[in-house]
């Protein structure tokens, strides 16, 4: 019977990842999967993280099943986490989950059970595991325009026009903050601006946060998915840790739903916990209690939100370096964009064959799109990026 499966194509992320490995070039740089690295290429354990392991191995004193929806002071962390003092616990359904994939997988399955006729709408472009993941559930998937590839900056009349074709029974799907693939964001006068259009058509906002804490700060970056909270009585916040705390292969996140009365959320907790169960019943643990332990301890809280400044910082300075050199190696400012970009990622805009010169003749490895993780730099690498950049004659 398994002959009968059709070979699948592997993920283009994870596929670069794979090949980086195996290239045994020395001075080759992976600017591919985003991951954060330190200027030695290693990805580190936040100190926040790893002493809430040790006070976790000395308190713990079972490994018994936790609770089918999470563990409830993780919930409630990250409920304030991402909605500050508009968290309505008594309005919102919390789910932990298998990451913030695993919060975007239980997030469709929800919107589904709630309404089987919905489509779903993407910014182009957009994660490709969103897409994929709708495909592989049979969702119908539309586009609405993002990026603008002639400035680096997001198409907001484009996308404007296209998020009002969403109708009430219908998800927008949107990035939160550090949009993946391409840097760009809106800002907080366009955020108001989607909050008036998802009123008008009563279509259900869901906001991947899967960077908070990587762009413009832990506050900064929550400000659009909160405004949305504020207006909109429906949403749906699918949230990562995996990079804000470092903790990837934890696999920690969670699904928040923001109801519009007691009622509807007690009804939409019940269906969270349901799809757990039928997904892989309880959901991972460890991560999770790492996450509630450092928002839950004053000194663990404040030295993680210290390190992840000193991440953002270091990312944003790296952009900052890289444009500059880029101006003066191109002789013009057409790289400026990248200096404004926020998060892990820029597209840099270039054809499929010149990211693959990139990585044949310059050993640069970046995703097909032409996304660099910035991340993946440091000091000595950026110009040498810069110089491949312009001889690549991107
Ligand atoms: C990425 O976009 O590189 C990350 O979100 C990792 C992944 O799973 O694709």
């Amino acid at each position: 019977m398994l002959g009968n499966l059709k070979p699948q194509a592997p993920d283009k992320i994870l596929a670069l990842m794979g090949e980086f490995k195996a290239d045994p070039r020395q001075g080759k740089i992976d600017l591919g999967v985003g991951v954060y690295k330190d200027a030695d290429g290693h990805t580190p354990i936040m100190r926040a993280v790893l002493e809430a392991e040790r006070r976790m191995l000395d308190s713990e004193t079972t490994k018994t099943y936790s609770a089918l929806s999470g563990e409830p002071d993780f919930l409630k962390a990250m409920g304030e986490l991402v909605l500050g003092a508009g968290y309505k616990p008594e309005l919102t359904a919390g789910l932990a989950t298998v990451g913030g994939t695993g919060a975007i997988r239980q997030a469709l399955e929800l919107a589904r059970m709630a309404n089987p006729d919905l489509r779903i709408f993407v910014s182009d472009p957009t994660w490709p595991n969103h897409v994929s993941i709708m495909n592989f559930m049979g969702l119908p998937v539309e586009t609405y325009r993002y990026f603008d590839n002639a400035t680096r900056g997001v198409d907001f009349e484009g996308m404007k026009t296209d998020i009002a074709r969403a109708k009430k029974g219908d998800v927008v799907l949107l990035h939160g903050c550090c949009h993946n693939p391409t840097g760009a964001n809106l800002t907080i006068e366009e955020w108001a601006e989607v909050a008036d259009i998802l009123e008008k058509t009563g279509a259900l906002p869901l906001i991947d946060l899967a960077y908070q804490g990587f762009g413009d700060g832990l506050e900064a970056d929550a400000a659009g998915t909160r405004l949305i909270a504020s207006r909109i009585p429906e949403v749906l916040i699918a949230a990562s840790c995996s990079k804000n705390f470092g903790i990837y292969r934890e696999r920690t996140g969670c699904l928040l739903a923001q109801c519009k009365d007691a009622a509807t959320r007690d009804l939409t907790q019940g269906a969270m916990a349901f799809l757990n169960r039928q997904t892989y019943s309880f959901p991972p643990f460890h991560g999770a209690k790492i996450v509630a332990t450092v928002l839950n301890s004053p000194d663990l809280r404040a030295d993680w939100m210290a390190e992840l400044e000193e991440v953002r910082g270091g990312m944003l300075r790296l952009r900052e370096q890289l444009a500059s050199e880029l101006r003066a190696l191109s002789g013009s400012d057409r790289f400026d964009f990248i200096a404004s970009h926020r998060g892990m990622f820029s597209r840099l805009g270039a054809p499929a064959d010149k990211v693959q010169r990139l990585k044949e003749e310059f050993a640069i490895y970046m995703v097909g799109d032409s996304r660099l993780n910035i991340a993946g730099l440091n000091d000595s690498t950026v110009p040498i990026l810069a110089r491949a950049i312009v001889e690549a004659g991107i």
